[in-house]
């Protein structure tokens, strides 16, 4: 909305939130969440043709378009539990659009929905909304944190979905002011809603493809690192979104794979469910792959030992912790019985501490919150690297070589650390996807 209201200084854009102290928060001098180069964008829209308020219902009536934008999680009980996603707030948001609004509005779906999902919102619409008028369109999003702001003023594309060619060219002419004409699509309601949930899919499913042959790598001898360079540079490939990692973390992959797993399950399509759930299943194997694989290399027990986590965020340039792989990873290393000192630059105490209780019930005393590195790193037996923020490539590893216990580890699941450096200092370095680089031996079969 920020975008918006930067591009298109004719519109008014008013954000509302039925949480006061959200809407605080953004009028605030301190904003609720770390996105680069929003902050200036934002401020000086503020108080013009920006505002973010909780007066929901007067925003709603003056309103000739609502973007709705709430969140949609996956049920944890009921019909679909653990898969579906709860439309709760979408339903909510439709009513009270339906009881608030004028003669005439456009209402577009912003968050991401299970497919059909419009055709709960023009039902409640047309029951409620009393001989008003509405038109339903679908406009999913596909900005990444971290790179919020430059996705969205360089979308690759911007996608429309809806019956009303009117209602599609009116918010098309939004976009317009600042996106090319050419990649603005319109496709219908369903075509729409599915490509986001594919998107994420697919995204989703090239990461757990290249998790899956970092493991392949570790124990061939070959270095994922090369093979994803090699098999992006095939045009038909494309370099992007093949760095091996901890996993995917984040609000989307998990919740909309899962939901797709759902809804073909509905549709009887038993198969192609099977298929989009061992997606997610190799994530999760990743997590608990790291997890083993650091207690294998610290003699089999971690009992009485102390590991560094440098990131926690679940990628670098967000404060975000959502399904971050961190927890996982941190929850199996204390059930080893270690003791974690975590080290990230944005993450609050707060926020990792209560991830941790909420996944490791009874564990969070083996804990420690570090705001500095090398304090983090200070008596650890191990250092593991699940986040890649720039600053890590900055480590100085003299001074860490004699801060550590040894023998001393350090396990980066994300491939940034120059593991030259690393080794000259006499420390033991374990790569994802290309394992450890000083004892070696491979079966040949
Ligand atoms: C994603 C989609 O990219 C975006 O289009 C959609 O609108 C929202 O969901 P986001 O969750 O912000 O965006 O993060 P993304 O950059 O996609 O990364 C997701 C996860 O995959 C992160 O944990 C990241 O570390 C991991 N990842 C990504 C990898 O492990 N390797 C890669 O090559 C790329």
């Amino acid at each position: 909305m920020t975008i918006i209201a930067d591009r298109c200084r004719d519109i008014d854009v008013t954000v509302v939130d039925i949480k006061k102290e959200k809407i605080k928060a953004w009028n605030s001098d301190r904003l609720p969440i770390y996105e680069p180069g929003l902050e200036p964008i934002l401020r000086s829209r503020l108080g013009k043709n920006l505002h973010f308020s909780h007066n929901v219902d007067q925003a709603i009536f003056e309103a000739d378009c609502v973007f709705i934008s709430v969140n949609t999680p996956t049920k944890t009980n009921g019909l679909g539990s653990g898969k579906a996603s709860d439309l709760k707030y979408l339903e909510q948001s439709a009513r009270r659009i339906a009881s608030a609004s004028k003669e005439h509005t456009i209402v577009v779906e912003k968050s991401t929905l299970p497919v059909k999902s419009a055709e709960t919102i023009k039902t409640v619409l047309e029951a409620l909304g009393q001989g008003k008028s509405y038109e339903v369109l679908s406009n999913p999003e596909f900005m990444a944190e971290g790179s919020a702001v430059n996705d969205l003023l360089n979308p690759d594309r911007v996608l429309i979905g809806g019956d009303s060619a009117s209602a599609c060219n009116q918010l098309s002419a939004v976009y317009e002011q600042w996106v090319p004409k050419e990649k603005i699509i319109k496709t219908n309601l369903w075509s729409s809603e599915m490509a986001k949930l594919a998107s994420n899919a697919f995204l989703a499913q090239r990461v757990s493809s290249i998790n899956a042959l970092s493991a392949f790598c570790e124990v061939t001898g070959a270095d994922v690192l090369e093979v994803s360079n090699a098999i992006g540079k095939d045009t038909r490939i494309g370099g992007r979104f093949l760095q091996a990692g901890p996993g995917f973390g984040g609000s989307c992959f998990r919740k909309d794979i899962l939901n797709l797993v759902y809804l073909c399950e509905h549709y009887g399509l038993h198969e192609v469910a099977k298929y989009w759930e061992q997606v997610v299943a190799i994530n999760e194997w990743q997590k608990q792959r790291i997890a083993k694989i650091v207690t294998e290399k610290l003699f089999n027990t971690l009992s009485g030992k102390m590991i560094a986590i440098l990131g926690f965020a679940f990628k670098k340039n967000t404060n975000d912790c959502r399904e971050t792989p961190a927890i996982s990873i941190c929850k199996y290393l204390l059930e080893e019985g270690a003791c974690l000192k975590i080290y990230d630059p944005r993450v609050d105490e707060g926020q990792i501490q209560t991830e941790i209780s909420r996944a490791a019930v009874n564990k969070t005393e083996k804990i420690k919150v570090n705001k500095d590195v090398y304090d983090a790193i200070n008596g650890t037996d191990a250092i593991l690297l699940l986040t890649e923020w720039d600053e890590f490539n900055r480590i100085d590893w003299q001074t860490v070589s004699k801060i550590m216990r040894p023998p001393s580890w350090v396990f980066d699941t994300r491939g940034v650390l120059d593991s030259d450096i690393i080794a000259k200092e006499g420390l033991k370095y374990w790569r994802l996807g290309k394992g450890d680089e000083t004892t070696k031996t491979y079966e040949i079969r």
